[in-house]
């Protein structure tokens, strides 16, 4: 996204939030579902093939045969093993259910990718990203939009060091990733929250009190009496963000609320996986063991040919 989309999409939000003045800022990161179908594996399978696979992988294996699935099955098992000792540990499985579940965003940054990488080498520079991004606009010293380039690119440049690991200046296609989708990386976390402190903290004193929590989420706009929701917040804000009654969030109190702990459905179906397939229970799984359980970590014809006569069952 260069600039002028990212204003085109900021004027588009201001545009909605005018319809809708109620309508509340999502500040907070959840852990999303790994899929959108049911877990009842009496059923069948789809949410494991989607938690596996992700979901627009997963519906490419389901025209497949049972040999064609269990080859392919076989050729990731061998990716999942990162460590390649011949074992998948659910480690490892939680690794890879986390990784496919992005791929829409590694996909987003391979869209975007040529975009950036001017000298076309494999990797962004800081300085590729600023021309392509930035280029003329910082030249133009009063912008007519008092749009504020130079603090954009100085933040900008700030997530950019944080995502590039080794300190080069330079992005790989993974820190690039990570500079564009910082919430998705662990690394990343202290980087969202003080993005975010700064968003709210109006008055820049570094934390962030009960006024700037409600305004961030509320404009009065001459309304009277504030909406119940709001009093909920402020009730919210007093109860449950400002952990330690001081009338303030600082930084740790920030994190809890926009990135909370949420239950960690990767971790819960690694684990159901393993259980499911580890037939010496020795706690990890072979290749072996992997492709015998196919039908649970990938669809094929034949899973939707059973499928077919469950549903013809139903008339
Ligand atoms: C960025 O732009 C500056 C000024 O136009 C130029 O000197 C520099 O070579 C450019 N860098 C890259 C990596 O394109």
């Amino acid at each position: 996204m260069d600039v002028m989309q990212f204003l085109v999409y900021l004027s588009l939000c201001t545009i909605c939030a005018l319809s809708k003045p109620t309508d509340k800022k999502e500040r907070v990161h959840h852990d999303p579902q790994l899929s959108d179908k049911v877990h009842d594996d009496a059923q069948n399978f789809e949410y494991d093939h989607d938690a596996f696979l992700g979901a627009e992988e997963a519906k490419t294996f389901d025209q497949l045969t049972p040999e064609e699935s269990k080859e392919r099955l076989g050729m990731i098992v061998d990716k999942i093993d990162s460590d390649k000792d011949g074992f998948v540990t659910e480690g490892e499985l939680k690794a890879w259910i986390k990784k496919a579940q992005k791929k829409y965003i590694y996909d987003n940054v391979e869209r975007q990718w040529h975009e950036f990488d001017l000298n076309q080498d494999g990797v962004i520079s800081w300085d590729e990203y600023r021309n392509v991004t930035y280029g003329t606009y910082l030249d133009d010293p009063d912008p007519d939009d008092g749009f504020n380039y130079k603090q954009m690119m100085i933040r900008d440049e700030r997530r950019f060091k944080m995502a590039d690991k080794d300190g080069d200046h330079i992005a790989t296609k993974e820190e690039f990733t990570a500079f564009l989708h910082p919430e998705e990386f662990d690394y990343m976390k202290d980087i969202v929250v003080l993005e975010t402190m700064e968003d709210i903290d109006k008055n820049g004193d570094g934390i962030i009190d009960l006024e700037e929590y409600i305004g961030d989420m509320y404009s009065h706009d001459g309304d009277t009496e504030e909406p119940e929701w709001v009093k909920t917040e402020r009730q919210q804000f007093v109860e449950f963000r400002d952990k330690n009654r001081d009338g303030k969030m600082d930084k740790e109190e920030t994190k809890d609320w926009i990135l909370p702990s949420d239950y960690d459905h990767a971790e819960a179906e690694a684990r159901h996986l393993v259980y499911e397939s580890d037939q010496n229970k020795d706690g990890k799984l072979t290749r072996e063991e992997v492709v015998d359980k196919y039908d649970l970590f990938v669809g094929s014809q034949a899973t939707d040919f059973g499928e077919a006569l469950v549903r013809h069952d139903e008339f």
